[in-house]
């Protein structure tokens, strides 16, 4: 089989993770060239990589590199034109999430992946973990009985990343499309990808940035000195209905007064419950008795080999040896429960999702 030529669009945190991610894969890929528009970041990148060339323009680089696979890990706002881009250009495209600023750039991006004939994945990394995995598993052997409602929080008490993320015309929103989409997706995945009927939210935006540090404290200091705003809500909690009579409830937060941070995902089955939170416990009843199990062996998140296995899982898929497992339809489904929260918090009544 031929070697994969890779690139990567947005040569930061998450770049970097692509990029090791593509080298975990020995041979079977080669990183041909990485694009940034901080030309300094880019090079800086291509070094650390021993990858050839350097673009500052991704339209520049899918017109001079013929690429298979190009991975956008840049912020939130220029997925749309760089996935465009590449696919355009003929390459297969992994997106990170969230797809888009919203629906509408989401139709669009799946819209030319369709004409183009090209893969477009959507970076749903939570998929890829051994405990969703474990979770499938039993769902798919019938120990859960019908998957009704889950609860997912993904809650920080102090931990806007800074930078871009609080700012809204670069993110498109704050803990909810940044945190929140992880959790729904997977709780949308392990009940099996069912369609969303309504949204019913309330975001809040009362705490500020980084509020214990004075709003200093970021772990994505801006190199560019841009003068970031921060637009964004602190917290956001949503009802979600689908239509096999599933239910979620998500709660999401950069700032929040609690004693911890939260991350957990529970699902009520008609056989069993289950408690993703480091791993994987259920409860169920046997002769009369409620029984906790957890079951054996790795059941817990690993972000590095989530990656690793998002990436390989896209190299396959794009030479037809693999499904795609999070595709581009799964990524529209969630601007579209996003787009609904929002517009349900701003409205304050329930929205219906088409
Ligand atoms: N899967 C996950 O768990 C996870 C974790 C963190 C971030 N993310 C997502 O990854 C993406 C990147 O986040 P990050 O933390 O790496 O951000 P980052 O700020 O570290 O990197 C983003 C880079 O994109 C570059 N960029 C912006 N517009 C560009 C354009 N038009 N062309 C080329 N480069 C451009 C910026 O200069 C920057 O270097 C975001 O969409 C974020 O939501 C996903």
């Amino acid at each position: 089989m031929e070697k994969i030529k890779a690139a990567v669009i947005g040569t930061g945190g998450m770049g970097h993770g692509h990029a090791e991610s593509y080298q975990a894969l020995g041979e079977r890929v080669e990183l041909a060239a990485a694009c940034d528009i901080d030309g300094d970041k880019a090079a800086w990148f291509a070094r650390e990589f021993g990858i050839p060339h350097v673009y500052t323009d991704y339209n520049e680089m899918m017109a001079k590199e013929h690429l298979d696979c190009v991975s956008v890990t840049t912020w939130n706002a220029a997925h749309k034109g760089a996935a465009i881009a590449a696919l355009r250009g003929g390459a297969n495209v992994i997106c990170e999430k969230p797809m888009a600023m919203n629906a509408e750039e989401a139709e669009e991006m799946k819209r030319a992946a369709d004409e183009s004939g090209k893969l477009l994945q959507v970076g749903f990394v939570r998929r890829f973990g051994h405990d969703a995995d474990t979770i499938r598993a039993l769902a798919a052997a019938g120990v859960m009985g019908d998957i009704y409602y889950a609860k997912a929080n993904y809650l920080r008490r102090d931990g806007c990343p800074g930078g871009w993320f609080g700012d809204k015309a670069y993110s498109g929103g704050g803990p909810l499309i940044d945190l929140g989409v992880h959790v729904i997706d997977l709780s949308r995945y392990l009940a099996g990808n069912p369609k969303p009927v309504c949204a019913y939210g309330v975001t809040y935006n009362n705490l500020g940035c980084n509020r214990a540090a004075g709003g200093e404290k970021c772990w994505n200091p801006p190199r560019d000195r841009k003068n970031y705003a921060y637009s964004v809500e602190d917290f956001a909690s949503a009802l979600v209905t689908f239509e096999n009579g599933f239910t979620l409830q998500v709660e999401a937060s950069f700032n929040l007064n609690i004693p911890h941070d939260v991350r957990t995902i529970q699902l009520f089955g008609t056989k069993a419950g289950a408690k993703v939170e480091g791993g994987v416990e259920l409860y169920t009843d046997m002769a009369g008795m409620f029984i906790n199990a957890q079951p054996q062996g790795d059941t817990c998140f690993g972000f590095d080999q989530g990656l690793r296995d998002e990436i390989r899982n896209f190299v396959d898929a794009s030479q037809g040896l693999a499904e795609c497992r999070a595709t581009a339809e799964d990524g529209l489904v969630l601007m579209k429960i996003l787009d609904a929260i929002y517009e349900s918090a701003r409205i304050g009544r329930s929205v219906e999702i088409r």
